[in-house]
Protein backbone atom coordinates (compact mmCIF):
# COMPACT_ATOMS: atom_id res chain seq x y z
CA UNK A 1 0.00 0.00 0.00
CA UNK A 2 1.53 3.32 -0.72
CA UNK A 3 1.13 6.16 1.58
CA UNK A 4 -0.82 8.59 1.23
CA UNK A 5 0.40 12.34 0.76
CA UNK A 6 1.45 14.19 4.13
CA UNK A 7 -1.07 15.36 6.31
CA UNK A 8 -1.13 18.95 8.14
CA UNK A 9 -3.24 17.29 11.35
CA UNK A 10 -2.97 14.18 13.10
CA UNK A 11 -4.64 11.28 11.99
CA UNK A 12 -3.31 8.86 15.21
CA UNK A 13 -0.36 7.55 13.36
CA UNK A 14 1.79 10.13 14.74
CA UNK A 15 0.54 9.17 18.16
CA UNK A 16 1.87 5.16 17.81
CA UNK A 17 5.19 6.08 15.92
CA UNK A 18 4.92 4.67 12.44
CA UNK A 19 8.11 4.89 9.98
CA UNK A 20 7.70 4.36 6.02
CA UNK A 21 8.86 1.03 7.10
CA UNK A 22 6.19 -0.09 9.18
CA UNK A 23 2.96 1.22 7.13
CA UNK A 24 0.34 -1.19 6.47
CA UNK A 25 -3.43 -1.20 6.40
CA UNK A 26 -4.83 0.63 9.68
CA UNK A 27 -8.44 1.36 10.94
CA UNK A 28 -10.41 3.05 13.22
CA UNK A 29 -9.86 2.30 17.16
CA UNK A 30 -12.33 4.07 19.36
CA UNK A 31 -10.33 4.03 22.62
CA UNK A 32 -11.81 5.75 26.15
CA UNK A 33 -8.76 6.01 28.32
CA UNK A 34 -9.29 6.33 32.20
CA UNK A 35 -10.30 9.63 32.05
CA UNK A 36 -13.29 8.82 30.62
CA UNK A 37 -11.91 10.84 27.58
CA UNK A 38 -12.61 9.22 23.67
CA UNK A 39 -10.20 9.14 21.05
CA UNK A 40 -10.55 8.17 17.59
CA UNK A 41 -7.27 6.41 16.44
CA UNK A 42 -5.55 4.90 13.40
CA UNK A 43 -4.75 1.37 15.12
CA UNK A 44 -2.76 -1.31 12.99
CA UNK A 45 -4.18 -4.17 11.07
CA UNK A 46 -2.64 -7.30 11.55
CA UNK A 47 -1.23 -6.95 15.35
CA UNK A 48 -2.82 -6.92 18.36
CA UNK A 49 -5.16 -3.86 19.83
CA UNK A 50 -2.16 -3.81 22.30
CA UNK A 51 0.10 -3.20 20.07
CA UNK A 52 -1.40 0.43 19.19
CA UNK A 53 -3.02 1.07 22.92
CA UNK A 54 0.48 0.70 24.33
CA UNK A 55 2.06 3.50 21.96
CA UNK A 56 -0.10 5.85 23.09
CA UNK A 57 0.60 8.24 26.40
CA UNK A 58 -2.81 7.01 27.92
CA UNK A 59 -2.74 3.66 26.65
CA UNK A 60 -1.95 -0.24 28.33
CA UNK A 61 1.30 -0.59 30.10
CA UNK A 62 1.81 -4.51 28.49
CA UNK A 63 4.51 -5.02 30.66
CA UNK A 64 4.95 -8.58 29.49
CA UNK A 65 4.87 -7.38 25.85
CA UNK A 66 1.82 -10.02 24.89
CA UNK A 67 3.00 -13.30 26.42
CA UNK A 68 -0.76 -13.26 28.38
CA UNK A 69 0.78 -12.96 31.76
CA UNK A 70 0.30 -9.85 33.08
CA UNK A 71 -3.25 -8.14 32.55
CA UNK A 72 -1.71 -4.80 32.47
CA UNK A 73 -3.25 -4.73 29.11
CA UNK A 74 -6.97 -5.20 30.40
CA UNK A 75 -9.55 -3.68 28.15
CA UNK A 76 -13.40 -3.26 28.17
CA UNK A 77 -15.09 -4.39 24.42
CA UNK A 78 -18.01 -2.12 24.45
CA UNK A 79 -21.54 -2.41 22.35
CA UNK A 80 -21.81 -5.80 20.83
CA UNK A 81 -18.47 -5.62 19.39
CA UNK A 82 -17.98 -8.62 21.93
CA UNK A 83 -19.97 -10.73 19.98
CA UNK A 84 -17.96 -10.19 16.75
CA UNK A 85 -14.34 -10.99 18.40
CA UNK A 86 -13.32 -14.71 18.41
CA UNK A 87 -13.64 -16.48 22.31
CA UNK A 88 -11.09 -16.17 24.47
CA UNK A 89 -8.70 -18.94 25.12
CA UNK A 90 -8.41 -20.58 28.24
CA UNK A 91 -5.46 -18.86 29.75
CA UNK A 92 -6.43 -15.54 28.50
CA UNK A 93 -10.08 -16.20 30.73
CA UNK A 94 -8.09 -17.44 33.64
CA UNK A 95 -6.24 -14.53 34.02
CA UNK A 96 -8.95 -11.78 33.36
CA UNK A 97 -10.82 -14.20 36.42
CA UNK A 98 -8.36 -12.78 38.33
CA UNK A 99 -8.89 -9.29 38.10
CA UNK A 100 -10.89 -7.45 40.59
CA UNK A 101 -12.24 -5.14 37.30
CA UNK A 102 -12.75 -8.14 35.53
CA UNK A 103 -16.39 -8.50 33.81
CA UNK A 104 -17.77 -11.12 32.43
CA UNK A 105 -19.19 -9.15 29.60
CA UNK A 106 -16.86 -7.22 28.43
CA UNK A 107 -13.30 -7.75 29.83
CA UNK A 108 -10.49 -8.81 27.54
CA UNK A 109 -6.88 -8.77 27.07
CA UNK A 110 -5.80 -6.12 24.30
CA UNK A 111 -2.81 -8.71 23.75
CA UNK A 112 -5.18 -11.23 22.48
CA UNK A 113 -7.57 -9.50 20.50
CA UNK A 114 -6.02 -9.16 16.84
CA UNK A 115 -7.06 -6.38 14.97
CA UNK A 116 -8.22 -6.56 11.41
CA UNK A 117 -10.00 -3.94 8.42
CA UNK A 118 -13.09 -5.81 9.41
CA UNK A 119 -13.35 -4.90 13.17
CA UNK A 120 -12.91 -1.23 12.13
CA UNK A 121 -14.54 0.71 14.55
CA UNK A 122 -13.92 -1.31 17.18
CA UNK A 123 -14.95 0.63 20.55
CA UNK A 124 -12.67 0.12 23.86
CA UNK A 125 -12.24 1.53 27.16
CA UNK A 126 -8.84 0.91 29.07
CA UNK A 127 -9.73 -0.54 32.38
CA UNK A 128 -8.86 0.44 35.73
CA UNK A 129 -4.98 -0.18 37.13
CA UNK A 130 -4.98 -3.01 39.17
S1 LIG B 1 0.43 -7.56 27.58
FE1 LIG B 1 0.63 -8.83 29.33
S2 LIG B 1 -1.21 -9.93 29.32
FE2 LIG B 1 -1.43 -8.64 27.64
Amino acid sequence: MARPAAQDHCDGRCLIGLGDEDWGEMAELKVVDRDGIEHSIEGRTGISVMETLREVEWGVAAICGGMCSCATCHIYVEGDWMQRLPAPQPDEKELLQELSGYDPARSRLSCQVQFEESLSGLKVEIAPDE
